[in-house]
């Protein structure tokens, strides 16, 4: 269950409903993208150059060569949609949405989230690709293009791993659970991540950290995991992912309480309404 966003005050921008049908096609464009992103990353795997972006934070060929692939595919099949992808951005995402008309779709879109992972040949990384339409996600697709998982979900229409439905842990206690929390490329001493992390750590059966926000919300949706949160990742890190955990039973919101908003980037993601009390209780506000 995602808590839909805040009503806007103005009615015409209110989310229009969308058919069964569309949203499969939706889905089958988020596979297929994620699924070629995939197959340019590995290409790229043991060739690529990197270089650093910002703070411990860094680029390579791979992330730019997926994020064309992927652009490329989606539109092939949608030019009149919007497009709004980590690389290349001209604006930042939530200025960028702003100018989207009411109705229109736009995709979001990680061509590689776990650059750290990939660069260090760490097998936890992958594209991930969401459509958004009136703030409201309505298909995605998070490809691990090492372990072949893809894992997709539209709006309404279910979760998947690869053909197979899937659905969250029933897990209700922090003591049965397994958790894991994205921080930001740069953590500092002081940062409320780290203080979260201590105070979470003890209470859990383990607490991870692994290093892409995607993945992780795809393995709260498979049952892998119990609870992931971030406090600071962008709307492509978790768009895809959102969607996963909510058509998989599990519940979402903002990591500070409040319902989940895209274009924030910040989250909570859980099985269950107790488990989510839970982790929520004992973030910093
Ligand atoms: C990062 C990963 C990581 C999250 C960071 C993101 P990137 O994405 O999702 O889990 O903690 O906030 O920036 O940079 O590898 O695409
Ligand atoms: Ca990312
Ligand atoms: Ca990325």
């Amino acid at each position: 269950m995602v808590l839909p966003p805040l009503s806007d005050p103005n009615p015409s921008t209110q989310p229009s409903e969308i058919a069964p049908a569309e949203v499969a096609m939706l889905v089958d464009t988020a596979k297929l993208a994620a699924r070629i992103g995939g197959a340019v990353l590995m290409h790229w795997r043991g060739k690529f150059t990197t270089r650093v972006k910002g703070p411990s934070d860094l680029v390579t060929d791979a992330d730019l060569a997926s994020q064309s692939a992927i652009r490329h595919v989606i539109q092939e099949s949608f030019p009149a949609h919007a497009f709004i992808g980590e690389e290349l951005g001209e604006k930042p995402p939530a200025e960028a949405a702003a100018g989207l008309a009411p109705g229109q779709v736009c995709w979001v879109v990680d061509p590689l989230d776990g650059t750290t992972n990939y660069v260090h040949g760490f097998p936890c990384f992958g594209p991930s690709v969401a459509a958004v339409r009136d703030g409201r996600v309505v298909a995605g697709a998070v490809f691990d293009p090492v372990a072949g998982e893809m894992f997709s979900a539209g709006l309404g229409a279910g979760a998947f791993l690869n053909e197979a439905p899937i659905a969250v842990s029933q897990a209700r206690t922090l003591e049965e659970s397994l958790a894991a929390v994205s921080l930001p490329a740069e953590v500092l001493e002081e940062s409320p991540d780290l203080k979260d992390f201590i105070r979470i750590a003890p209470q859990v059966r383990a607490l991870r950290r692994i290093g892409s926000a995607a993945l992780n919300l795809a393995y709260v949706a498979c049952g892998r995991l119990d609870a992931h949160w971030a406090r600071q990742t962008y709307p492509w890190d978790a768009a895809a992912g959102v969607l996963l955990v909510s058509e998989a039973g599990g519940v979402v919101t903002g990591a500070r309480g409040g319902p989940f908003h895209v274009w924030d980037g910040d989250y909570l993601a859980a099985a269950t309404e107790d488990l989510h009390q839970s982790v929520s209780g004992r973030l910093t506000p």
